[in-house]
């Protein structure tokens, strides 16, 4: 069994210098080589004895969209303006729910926080991008590497879907945004780790459970809180897809985890647990802070203790908590993974909805072709 060091490379979950310590060292690369290990394997067994996957794959079928036409790309964005409206929308003045005396917010005004706003929707949408192009790699591995043929199927169709989904935020950065940030180091971290390890189920885990889990959650706050039309309708058109994707991992694993031992159990248990931290991690948006003259760690500490930042994060894990107790991660073995998410606090979420069946409900593009043929 292995240990939090082991695990994350550090004794405490939450210590601050070892996580800032983590930094990106290759900002100005342009190829990033990664070892993807794993056999590719053929089945002859075309039998479609999966009907649950065949569901899903005639459903993706239908719902493809088009990143070029299906959107309103002509919406003007006027970034600033964007960020002042959601802060005024979902009440939420910059710095002013902060007790800022003595910290090394003291003299930021208006200005500061709207530059941070800005800095901020540009990091966010970039992790989003480079985050979409980890799920494009991930699953076209899985077409490799899974056995059936019913997730082959599906898989194919999610590698275009996650073709569509680094197209448009690319697009939305480039033609509405005023700047792209490379790759978070702990997005980055757990990308090669789960991109490195040559079981299938792990890649799995790692992306459809882990990463989509936690980018439904995210997507879908950001659907709601946000004014701006156009992201509004894109982020929700993402979901649509992420919702299949989420469900994709939830009905293989339920099937293969069955087959697997305790020991083997655990590993998956640790696996989802450093996918957790590294994402929770990877949302302190170090490098933004970076980018204004203020003490990165003092920053961080603050922005840990405020009040909204909190529920941001545990809302994060809304999804990834129910669907790893669908899975039986949660409770297996000594319940492991269920003390493990208690102490992050975000347990509470064990019994909201899985994504299991959520992909039907979340389809938008369906109801859309239906409303307008209607
Ligand atoms: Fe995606
Ligand atoms: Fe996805």
């Amino acid at each position: 069994m292995a240990s939090t060091h082991e695990i994350l490379g550090r004794h405490e979950v939450d210590d601050l210098e070892a996580i800032l310590a983590i930094t990106n060292t290759d900002v100005d690369e342009v190829e990033h080589l990664v070892q993807s290990n794993g056999d590719a394997i053929f089945t002859w067994d075309y039998d479609r004895s999966r009907p649950a996957l065949g569901k899903l794959y005639e459903r993706a079928k239908k719902s493809q969209w088009n990143a070029q036409t299906d959107l309103p790309w002509d919406t003007d964005v006027d970034q600033e303006h964007v960020v002042l409206a959601n802060a005024l929308a979902n009440n939420t003045t910059f710095g002013t729910e902060l007790d800022t005396k003595g910290t090394p917010f003291e003299n930021w005004g208006d200005e500061e926080w709207l530059a941070f706003g800005v800095q901020s929707q540009n990091w966010t949408l970039s992790q989003f991008l480079h985050g979409e192009q980890g799920a494009l790699i991930c699953t076209a591995k899985v077409v490799e590497t899974v056995p059936w043929i019913d997730a082959k199927y599906y898989a194919a169709t999610q590698v275009m879907d996650e073709a569509r989904h680094v197209e448009v935020f690319a697009k939305y950065l480039d033609e509405k945004l005023s700047g792209h940030y490379p790759i978070n180091a702990h997005l980055k971290l757990l990308l090669d780790d789960i991109i490195e390890d040559p079981r299938w189920d792990m890649t799995y885990l790692g992306m459809q459970i882990m990463v989509e889990g936690l980018a439904l959650a995210a997507f879908g706050f950001i659907q709601q809180m946000t004014t701006e039309p156009l992201l509004k309708q894109l982020l929700r058109y993402v979901m649509s897809d992420e919702a299949r994707h989420v469900a994709f991992g939830v009905i293989s694993l339920q099937e293969y985890y069955k087959e697997l031992t305790g020991p083997e159990i655990r590993e998956r248990q640790e696996f989802a647990f450093e996918a957790a931290v590294r994402m929770r991690d990877r949302f302190l948006q170090q490098e933004v802070w970076d980018r204004f003259d203020v003490d990165v760690k003092e920053v961080v500490k603050i922005v840990m203790q405020a009040p909204e930042r909190q529920v941001f994060q545990t809302l994060l894990f809304s999804k990834i908590v129910p669907n790893c107790k669908k899975l039986g991660l949660l409770d297996a073995g000594d319940g492991w993974l269920r003390q493990r998410f208690t102490e992050l606090g975000v347990i509470q979420f064990e019994d909201w909805t899985d994504t299991g069946e959520e992909y039907t409900t979340l389809d938008e593009v369906s109801k859309d072709r239906e409303a307008a043929s209607a």
